[in-house]
């Protein structure tokens, strides 16, 4: 593209800067549209909005290639480390062995949570969403941590991102203890990141419990594939949040009540439900023929995707981690599984996915996983939103880092009555 475009907005004409990035689309900068037309632009949904400059992920909807600060998921699942996509995420660049050392430890030493955290889990009926708990307890965080709340401080800025990456499993792990009525777990340090998670969510006082490495090793892949994925509704949230000057673990809760929604993060429990309902192959057709009946109101769960119109790598990679766990576990087979993968397969082959561009998302393969290792269908959003506080707090930092920052104040086309005049209750 040109470095300006043009726009005829009546009858005068415009010249808009297009902004480059490294990769990707360009981008057209409307940022002084009102202020030389006095029209606004109209995007529901932001399909074709750029709302801020990052470093941090780039995704290629098209190709099916997500990159965490330009290293392909596929590597950094596969050969990395959760904790290390964390460092990369927040800092930019992958740990040297000395800067991961540091940062592992500053992690595991901020694992407890504080002591009077745990009375307001009693304060939850046992029959809360899992998802609801997080919101509260997270929100909560800013009534307990007041010494990292002060944002214009980078040192406290820091110590908010390296405390929510910590004790977020540890939140996960007591409102999953609490759910099942079980004595909460305290984190074990001498445990890598995900299997001390499982310990936490598995491990009982009455017997030892030891992590299966093959299972830390899929968990941990399940965080790395969840950690970030750009501009998403839940980030999207976090940042506008922030964007106010509101407090890190408060723009968090943010991000957790956003990305508890059946469009987003609450997928994966959609989709493992759905595959429950389906129960058996022989059922695929007639749900196939549901969701293609614009009438029903029903959808694949754990397919289609806003910037994907290709396979999600990360479905990918998930579908071989699958195999993996099972194996672990030692369960030869998984009748979900066989309805997940002949529901793909006919999906992947039927008109009406192929001509929407509809692919199995990061949805379709991880609640399978999930629930062969243990965690009931509620927790799955629980463990997404772990994963993904670090991109959170990643986009977050980068928004109150950039010198462009502004609050974040979309405008709308306003369709409602124009003025009138009020009417006394006993004339109208
Ligand atoms: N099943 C059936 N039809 C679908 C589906 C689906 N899962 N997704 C989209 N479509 C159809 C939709 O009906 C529409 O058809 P038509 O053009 O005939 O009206 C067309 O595809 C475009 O759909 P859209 O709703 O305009 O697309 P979108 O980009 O706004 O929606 C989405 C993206 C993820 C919300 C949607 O694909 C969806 O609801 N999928 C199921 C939920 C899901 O798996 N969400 C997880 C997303 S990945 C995890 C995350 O990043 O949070």
């Amino acid at each position: 593209m040109a470095e300006t475009a043009r726009l005829n907005v009546d009858g005068k004409d415009l010249e808009l800067p297009v902004l480059k990035g490294t990769i990707g689309p360009d981008v057209i900068d409307i940022g002084k549209l009102y202020a030389q037309s006095g029209a606004f632009t109209f995007d529901p949904g932001f399909t074709s909005t750029a709302s801020c400059k990052s470093t941090i992920t780039y995704i290629d909807g098209d190709e099916g290639v997500l990159l965490y600060r330009g290293y392909p998921i596929e590597q950094l699942a596969m050969e990395g480390d959760f904790l290390e996509s964390c460092y990369l995420l927040l800092y930019g660049e992958l740990p040297t062995a000395a800067q991961f050392e540091v940062f592992k430890r500053n992690i595991t030493r901020h694992t407890m949570v504080h002591e009077q955290m745990t009375r307001f889990y009693q304060g939850f009926r046992r029959d809360a969403h899992p998802m609801s708990v997080m919101v509260a307890v997270v929100g909560a965080m800013s009534a307990f941590y007041h010494d990292s709340l002060d944002i214009n401080d980078p040192r406290q800025r820091e110590i908010a991102a390296h405390r929510m990456i910590a004790k977020m499993p540890t939140i996960a792990a007591m409102a999953y203890k609490y759910h099942v009525g079980q004595p909460f777990v305290y984190p074990r340090n001498d445990l890598s990141y995900a299997a001390n998670f499982l310990h936490m969510c598995f491990a009982v006082p009455c017997e030892e419990y030891k992590v299966h490495p093959a299972l830390a090793r899929a968990m941990d892949r399940i965080f790395t594939l969840h950690a970030d994925h750009e501009q998403n509704a839940s980030t999207s949230t976090v940042r506008l949040a922030g964007s106010s000057g509101a407090n890190p673990f408060a723009c968090i809760a943010a991000g957790i009540a956003c990305l508890w929604g059946p469009a987003h993060g609450g997928a994966n429990e959609a989709a493992l439900k759905m595959l429950e309902e389906i129960g058996s192959v022989d059922k695929i057709p007639a749900f196939i023929e549901k969701v293609k009946d614009k009438n029903s109101n029903v959808r694949l769960m754990g397919f289609g995707h806003r910037v994907y119109k290709n396979y999600d790598p990360r479905a990918k990679i998930l579908q071989a981690s699958a195999h993996e766990v099972f194996e672990a576990l030692g369960v030869k087979d998984d009748p979900l599984l066989d309805v997940a993968r002949a529901l793909e397969k006919v999906a992947l082959s039927d008109e009406y996915f192929i001509q929407r561009k509809l692919y199995p998302n990061v949805d379709f393969y991880s609640g399978i996983i999930l629930r062969a290792m243990g965690f009931p269908t509620s927790m799955f959003t629980v463990l997404f939103a772990l994963a993904r506080t670090v991109g959170w707090i990643s986009q977050w930092k980068e928004m109150i880092d950039d010198p462009a920052q502004k609050i974040g104040r979309p405008r709308q086309l306003y369709v409602g009555p124009a003025k009138r005049e009020y009417v006394p209750v006993a004339k109208r």
